[in-house]
């Protein structure tokens, strides 16, 4: 096997590891005890490590060789990851998903920045100046390290890359072949049609049998393509932690249905509509924990991602238990951006009315802000779930929440 088939290796097995890594750092950061949280994020940052070095991924290895080292000094020193030390880690998976990034587009993890700086962080930890923030009782507000780390913009951070769980599977072949195999039964019927003329029952035989074997083969090729929809919910963990901390909303976060298989082509979408989806939930219904409290509700929101078989086709849910959205206000939009007459109002139902919501531009925030207010997210989503031959609809309760369902084929045609 030469180089780049290794890497091409390193890289879907290191975005597993990352996922891992990611998932790791929230659950100790949610309970710093936990030692096999500690130990899973050990053995992960050793794996990056080794995997990175055996392929010649410099950058990579020594990122990772660091976060090693400072582990394993707070595990000698039976320390407490305090979460300004989680924030640094978290800060490692972000540019080792980075550094993937560049190797994909390159071959080579070099030419990022600020992985020096990362270094120097980790190293700083293990030999501490004056300041250390590791140890628990540093008294550091919670979320924000201290060292002067290249602000990064949490709208811009991006859900990290699908990874395979076994086979490693060059996803382009995948589609050349199974494309070859739609030829194939196009040329099948244009062969039956012409024995048919011919009258020769033999030939005709032949060939349905070579159409039998392309049917196979094709529905062998989408079951490669098939991936379990929890490789999407993965992403959206630290996702979720890293816009709550932004936004100051206290969420639990929760996925059901992670076994659901899903074609890997349509994976890579719902990821980017999820995105908008999420970051609805999260800015506009989930309120604060005073908010909730004074509405008479649990000081912290429930965020769910769904998904379930029905017939054929996928559903996808996206569940809060929000502020709900307000249809009159709604209305008041509607008319006022000319998509209702006055006269057609009284008989709208409340799932009309949030149709609304999916016109271009459509947006019910008084200022936009970076991270919503142009309303474009809602109309995306619906022109990508129509291109993909889906559906989307809305159900919302005022004070009670939003979900969205999303109807999706098995396969994209
Ligand atoms: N889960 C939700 N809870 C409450 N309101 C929501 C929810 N999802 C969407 N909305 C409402 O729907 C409107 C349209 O959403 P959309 O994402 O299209 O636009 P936006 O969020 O305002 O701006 P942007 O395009 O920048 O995301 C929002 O302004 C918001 O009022
Ligand atoms: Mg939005």
């Amino acid at each position: 096997m030469n180089i780049d088939n290794l890497i091409d290796i390193f890289i879907d097995e290191s975005r597993e590891n990352l996922q891992v890594l990611n998932i790791k750092l929230l659950e100790l950061e949610k309970s710093p005890e936990n030692s096999d949280a500690f130990n899973e994020i050990f053995r992960t940052a050793h794996t990056l490590k080794s995997m990175a070095k055996a392929v010649g991924l410099k950058e990579i290895s020594e990122l990772t060789h660091n976060m090693e080292n400072l582990l394993e000094f707070l595990k000698n020193n039976n320390k407490t990851t305090a979460e300004s030390a989680i924030n640094l880690f978290l800060q490692c998976a972000d540019k080792l998903e980075e550094l993937i990034g560049r190797t994909v587009e390159t071959g080579s993890d070099q030419g990022c920045e600020g992985v020096n700086e990362l270094i120097e962080n980790l190293r700083r930890e293990i030999n501490p100046g004056p300041q250390s923030f590791c140890a628990a009782t540093t008294g550091i507000k919670p979320g924000v390290s201290e060292y002067a780390m290249p602000e990064k913009n949490m709208h811009s951070h991006r859900v990290p890359g699908i990874s395979g769980q076994t086979a490693r599977i060059n996803t382009k072949s995948l589609d050349t072949i199974a494309h070859l195999i739609e030829e194939l039964i196009i040329n099948k019927t244009n062969a039956c049609r012409l024995a048919e003329k011919s009258g020769s029952e033999e030939l005709s035989m032949a060939i349905n049998s070579i159409g039998n074997i392309s049917e196979k083969l094709r529905e062998e090729v989408l079951k490669l393509r098939m991936m379990p929809v929890g490789q999407v919910f993965n992403r959206f963990p630290r996702f979720v932690r890293d816009l709550c901390k932004e936004l100051e909303k206290d969420i639990i976060f929760m996925t059901e249905g992670s076994e659901i298989k899903i074609d890997r082509a349509i994976a890579e979408e719902l990821s980017e509509l999820l995105v908008h989806l999420i970051k609805n939930s999260i800015d506009h219904g989930i309120e604060t924990c005073e908010e909730r409290i004074i509405s008479g509700k649990k000081a912290k929101g429930t965020l769910k991602l769904a998904a379930l078989k029905e017939n054929n086709n996928i559903l996808i849910k996206v569940i809060d238990d929000g502020k709900g959205i307000d249809t009159e206000k709604t209305v008041k939009k509607a008319l006022e951006k000319g998509l209702i007459k006055e006269k057609d109002i009284c008989g709208l139902t409340d799932s009309e009315i949030l149709e609304f919501l999916f016109a271009p531009g459509f947006s019910l925030c008084e200022k936009t802000t970076d991270l919503s207010g142009r309303g474009v997210g809602m109309d995306m989503v619906k022109s990508k779930i129509t291109s993909l031959n889906g559906n989307i609809s809305i159900s919302s309760e005022k004070n009670a929440g939003t979900e969205v369902f999303i109807t999706l084929p098995p396969e994209i045609n």
